[in-house]
């Protein structure tokens, strides 16, 4: 089976009525990113920041995947599909798709501000002030903020690396390191770039850009990877 490899951003869960980030009307409009999703913020203000994403969890918490979400679950028929997210709703999961890399966290997990590899499942949308690890700290949400490193990001880059087909869907490619992995992949393997407005790529052989929305984009894909017989 051919490895098809999705990067996926906030676009792709727009029509799940989650919103994006850099939208109108996106997340970070009404929000100091560096308030609600830094070190130092948490630092600062640790209500603001946990009340931050409860908000984000509860609206993820009924949210279900749309038709591009559960066409590429669909597509593990015919490919060796691995996601790779920015996003940290768990609608791929929800939709089925079995290999998913979340680049920047996940909502629904706690990690314990003591010991990293303590992560814990988040059960309903809250995580309070005094909700504490095994070892006595506060939990904090299990996001990758701005100024971290990105734990999954060699796994990201290996799975690029070996990609025959690669995907990039809804996402403004702003946020490095994600928005690189696409160079990862050697100039013969067709890409595809899938956005409601085609974010600015450099010159690429191989590239295929459809100006949609997730689900009409992703169709679109699914029947060119078909009547070429990928
Ligand atoms: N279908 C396809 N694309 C869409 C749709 C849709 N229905 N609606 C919006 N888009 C596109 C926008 O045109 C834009 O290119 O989705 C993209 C959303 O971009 P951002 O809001 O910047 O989201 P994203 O690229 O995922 O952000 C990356 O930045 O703030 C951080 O950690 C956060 O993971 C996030 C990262």
């Amino acid at each position: 089976m051919k490895r098809l490899v999705v990067l996926t951003g906030a676009g792709i869960s727009a029509e799940s009525g989650i919103s994006t980030f850099r939208d109108q009307n996106g997340l970070w409009e009404g929000h100091d990113v560096m308030e609600v999703a830094s070190p130092e913020g948490w630092h600062k203000n640790r209500e603001l920041v946990l009340d931050f994403y409860n908000q984000r969890r509860k609206a993820c918490l009924n949210a279900k995947p749309n038709s591009a979400h559960l066409l590429l679950a669909d597509l593990e028929k015919d490919f060796d599909v691995t996601i790779i997210t920015q996003n940290v709703d768990d609608l791929h999961e929800k939709a089925g798709s079995s290999k998913v890399i979340h680049l920047h966290g996940e909502l629904f997990k706690a990690q314990s501000t003591a010991d990293p590899s303590l992560v814990y499942p988040v059960n309903g949308w809250e995580i309070k002030l005094g909700d504490k690890c095994e070892k006595g700290s506060q939990l904090r949400p299990f996001i990758v903020w701005f100024g971290e490193q990105v734990p999954m990001m060699e796994s990201a880059i290996n799975t690029a690396e070996q990609a025959d087909i690669f995907a990039v869907v809804g996402t403004s490619l702003l946020v490095y390191p994600a928005a690189g992995l696409i160079m990862y992949c050697s100039a013969e393997v067709p890409k595809f770039l899938i956005d409601i407005k085609l974010p600015v790529l450099p010159a690429m052989q191989n590239l295929t850009k459809i100006e949609a929305k997730a689900s009409t984009g992703v169709v679109k894909m699914a029947e060119i990877l078909r009547d070429r017989h990928f």
